[in-house]
């Protein structure tokens, strides 16, 4: 086969297959597997090799059909056969580094460098392997043997960041990007790199790679820091106020001093734009004196700064997109869905403050194969169900929840990010079996920050057990207690004062922020919109957990823990030194860890299950 592979090499396809047809039966659809493999045709191929296999069985074509079931992902029958395989040639390099596609850890990769040492493509999987595996130094060591291979400098800095030597990381990403400006991968390393060092060097390039790169996890978060220092750089404020809800008291605190100044010189400008916009995602949450508010009429251009444009007042096509159109378009969809139930204060409180209130999904890769239907129970304004939809590009997905006007603007924004193959049903999830449409199971159900609003949490819960598949998972969100705890002053005085607008009751907050007591507060991205501070301070009904009873719950709905999602690796890193990596699955051992760590899950406690064995 050694002229094919020459062929192959050379992109000649059209010469093989003139080759496959002059040769005999059995090397011709050799080759046509061969080719089919390269065309990325797996099942084509495996067909061929399986014909050519009837007529003869040599060692060639077995290893072609490896190959072949592993491009199928039929890795298991690959596995067994690349054994047998082995058992005939064991000095095989090849059939090692087949064999490690298929079977984690390094003693496959290591058996093929032994065949044949100097080898880059298998040394780069061997480091990718060890830095998956947390040997770091060792990963190292491999990948600046092969830096001039594609692909490598940014495998390095991977390593480095895993190492928590986020400077170096950043700065190995700038060096990337500028030999490939175009490289996503390395901006966004390279932005979580500086967001895990919590400080950059003074390098004007950060600023550049943000314009380039704004819907890439983390770039949203960096913009205030990076416009502390390039306050110049307007346009990437603009940019934020466009995507996303300022969740930075210092860059509030100054765009309100902006504001203030533009109502008493309007000069209409980019940022003025943006922050009409902003400001009617974030509900006008901005503090504001009467003086300000004062003879301020719908046609000055500061209104649209302040108070959503009644219909008919002068504004820029953007302006009016956002306070004028898509609500008239969410009023319009409304009437597709059955009224809530005004009588539960739950479902009132979200037909009044619809939660969260966001703009931009992040840039989340796709993962491939499973899962073919997903259910997010009460999936809010949609930003959760729109990402699995992003996420799962295959499957379908279905979202429910209690209150239309939540509904209404998820399915607005599903319109707008054409995602539209999600379908949102209003239904109450503790009764599904009245939801005729919904499908009578799910391979993954996630309900994040919904089951700890109900009466009965755990009756939730096992109403959404008795929707999963076999083996189907399901990711969930509650609360934590402790993680919560420092917002206890700040939740007694919002209570003390809730007969006030939500508006003055944050603006008395705000005055607080300073103490020790209150400073907490400023950390909550739900502090920086009026339904995100209702959510956060007032709700209806809510209950926190720590992590017993969280496992107890688990235990009586007869799902068990399948490990937590979304913390950083910085703290995965912190338990694994603290209790070993065996232990990640111990809810006791996570107890102890919040315990030393009570910040830990300040966000809520985000983890994955599954139906437990018998
Ligand atoms: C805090 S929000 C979370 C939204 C979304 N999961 C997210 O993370 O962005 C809670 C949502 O759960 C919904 N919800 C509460 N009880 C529900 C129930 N019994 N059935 C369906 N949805 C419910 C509420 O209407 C609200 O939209």
């Amino acid at each position: 086969m050694e002229h094919v592979r020459a062929l192959l090499r050379a992109g000649r396809w059209s010469d093989l297959e003139e080759l496959a047809q002059h040769s005999s039966p059995v090397e011709g659809l050799h080759i046509l597997a061969v080719l089919a493999l390269a065309r990325q045709q797996p099942k084509e191929a495996l067909d061929c090799i399986q014909r050519s296999l009837e007529l003869e069985a040599s060692f060639s074509q077995r290893n072609t059909l490896a190959v072949c079931l592993l491009a199928c992902g039929r890795s298991q029958e690959a596995a067994d056969l690349l054994h047998q395989l082995l058992e005939e040639q064991p000095e095989n390099a090849d059939l090692w580094f087949n064999l490690a596609r298929v079977e984690v850890g390094t003693q496959a990769l290591r058996q093929a460098l032994r065949c044949r040492p100097d080898w880059p493509v298998a040394e780069l999987l061997l480091a990718e392997r060890l830095l998956e595996a947390g040997e770091c130094e060792e990963a190292l060591l491999w990948v600046r043997r092969n830096l001039e291979v594609p692909g490598a400098g940014l495998t390095e800095a991977r390593i480095v960041f895993r190492l928590g030597r986020y400077r170096d990381c950043a700065r190995l990403c700038l060096g990337l990007l500028q030999r490939h400006p175009e490289d996503q991968a390395a901006r966004q390393w390279l932005f979580q790199a500086v967001l895990a060092a919590g400080e950059f060097d003074r390098d004007s390039r950060l600023a550049d790679e943000l314009e380039k790169g704004l819907d890439l996890p983390g770039a949203l978060l960096l913009v205030p820091s990076v416009w502390r220092v390039w306050p110049e750089r307007i346009g990437l404020l603009c940019a934020l106020l466009q995507r996303d809800v300022v969740a930075d008291w210092p860059l509030e605190q100054w765009l309100t001093s902006w504001r203030r100044q533009f109502r008493g010189q309007p000069e209409p400008c980019e940022l003025a734009e943006a922050l009409a916009v902003h400001n009617f995602t974030n509900e006008f949450c901005f503090l504001e004196t009467a003086e300000e508010l004062q003879g301020l009429e719908p046609d000055h251009p500061a209104y649209p700064l302040y108070r959503p444009l009644p219909p008919g007042a002068p504004a820029s096509p953007l302006v009016l997109e956002r306070h004028l159109l898509e609500p008239a378009r969410e009023r319009e969809l409304a009437k597709q869905f059955e009224a809530s139930d005004q009588e539960d204060p739950v479902a009132r409180q979200y037909e009044e403050s619809p939660y969260p209130r966001w703009r931009e999904l992040l840039n989340e890769p796709p993962v491939a194969g499973r899962p073919d239907r997903v259910l997010v129970a009460g999936c809010g304004t949609g930003r959760h169900a729109l990402l699995c939809a992003r996420r799962y590009p295959q499957a379908e997905v279905w979202a429910l929840d209690l209150s239309v006007a939540s509904l209404t603007y998820a399915q607005r924004q599903a319109e707008r990010l054409d995602l539209q193959r999600v379908r949102f049903l209003r239904a109450d999830l503790m009764e599904l079996e009245r939801v005729m449409q919904l499908p009578l199971c799910f391979d993954l159900i996630e309900s994040i920050g919904v089951l700890h609003h109900l009466a009965e949490p755990l009756q939730g819960l096992r109403a959404l057990v008795s929707r999963l598949a076999p083996k189907g998972r399901m990711r969930l969100g509650f609360y934590s207690r402790r993680a919560r705890r420092g917002l206890e002053p700040a939740r007694r005085l919002a209570s003390a004062l809730r007969h006030l607008p939500l508006r003055e009751l944050r603006a008395r907050l705000a005055s607080e922020l300073d103490s020790e007591d209150f400073a907490f507060l400023a950390h909550f991205k739900d502090f920086y919109s009026l339904s995100g501070l209702r959510d956060l301070l007032l709700h209806e009904r809510e209950c926190e957990y720590d992590l017993s009873e969280l496992g107890r719950m688990l235990e009586e709905a007869g799902l068990c823990f399948g490990g937590f999602d979304g913390l950083p690796l910085s703290t995965v890193d912190a338990f694994v030194e603290r209790f070993g990596r065996e232990k990640l699955l111990d809810l006791g051992c996570w107890e102890r860890f919040e315990e030393e760590s009570p910040a830990t899950f300040r966000g809520m406690y985000v983890f994955w299950c599954q139906a437990s064995a018998g």
